[in-house]
């Protein structure tokens, strides 16, 4: 059974994630840890210690990660994605925590973690890959312990913030630089190309507020987010990005992956916090580049069908 731990910037699909991971009996949630991103760290921290009240697992710790990006000041802005406080201004619906946040920073509590554990962990960065960074950078050991990094990140064809780039590598292009370049861990990612063919329509979403209890709440969340992606597709409708890279650490080999020799820009410019990947059959890993298994396919109408499950 895969041991996880979930970084996250709660954020509407981050919501519907978390309640895929932790409600999934095939895999251990260890810790949720967050990072800024969708909003600013203490409302992502407030967010999924909601969220985890509502789910009933507030016996999952949550550690309070990174503020701000490794390098530069950040010039994150996604309230007209997510809403002002990540949940389409309707965090308060969710139920008060009734258990602190942990006392260690999140960079102490995974690599703690990840140190304790009788099997090797899958970390699951679904939001700016600050923390994992960090978490790399202070604790090189705990990098024999990590199964592998499965990231909901980049883009191979243009990204979703800016032309060139995806939003979670966007945030902290050092970060993520460090993570999927520099580092030797095994890592999967998991980008927009493939995310945007997930995605669930409005009938779909019908469904899950019909679902349960669990539906009824999550479903208004996505307000926001719903009218944003309805312009974006051309139809009533939203992309669960964090959900289709948490359902192949749950069950891996759910999403079919291509090895790739990958970069991510961080040059001032256009370009920055942009995908680069080397999609020539004859491509080797070139100096700033390295091999991982890039996501490239599913079977969708199951991850749609899991999904909607898990919530009901
Ligand atoms: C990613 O950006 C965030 O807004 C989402 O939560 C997801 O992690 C998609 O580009
Ligand atoms: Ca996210």
């Amino acid at each position: 059974m895969p041991s996880l731990i979930i970084d996250t910037d709660p954020g509407v699909d981050d919501a519907f994630a978390l309640a895929l991971a932790v409600r999934s009996p095939q895999a251990r949630v260890l810790a949720v840890t967050t990072v800024f991103g969708n909003t600013d760290l203490a409302q992502t921290t407030r967010n999924a210690q909601r969220l985890l009240a509502l789910l009933g697992r507030e016996d999952i710790p949550v550690a309070a990660g990174a503020a701000r990006p490794l390098v530069y000041p950040s010039p994150v802005e996604a309230d007209t994605v997510h809403g002002d406080d990540g949940l389409s201004g309707r965090a308060l619906t969710l139920p008060e925590p009734t258990a602190p946040l942990a006392e260690e920073d999140a960079v102490s509590l995974m690599a703690r973690l990840v140190r304790e554990s009788p099997e090797p962990v899958t970390l699951v960065p679904i939001g700016p890959l600050t923390n994992i960074a960090a978490l790399f950078a202070a604790h090189p050991g705990v990098k024999a312990n990590v199964d592998r990094v499965v990231v909901m990140g980049g883009g191979l064809t243009g990204g979703n913030v800016t032309a060139a780039a995806e939003f979670n590598l966007w945030c902290d292009p050092e970060a993520a630089y460090r993570v999927l370049v520099e580092e030797d861990v095994p890592t999967v990612l998991v980008p927009i190309d493939l995310t945007y063919q997930c995605s669930v329509d409005g009938a779909w979403l019908d469904e899950v507020r019909a679902s349960g209890p669990v539906g009824a709440v999550l479903e208004p969340l996505t307000e926001t987010y719903r009218a944003h992606y309805g312009r974006v597709l051309g139809y009533d409708g939203t992309v669960m990005h964090d959900a289709v890279a948490v359902a192949e650490a749950v069950h891996p080999g759910t999403l079919t992956t291509t090895p790739m020799p990958i970069t991510v820009d961080t040059a001032p410019g256009p370009r920055r916090g942009g995908t680069l990947a080397d999609r020539r059959l004859i491509a080797v890993d070139g100096p700033g580049f390295r091999t991982v298994e890039v996501a490239t396919g599913t079977d969708v109408a199951a991850f749609r069908d899991l999904l909607k499950a898990r919530l009901g």
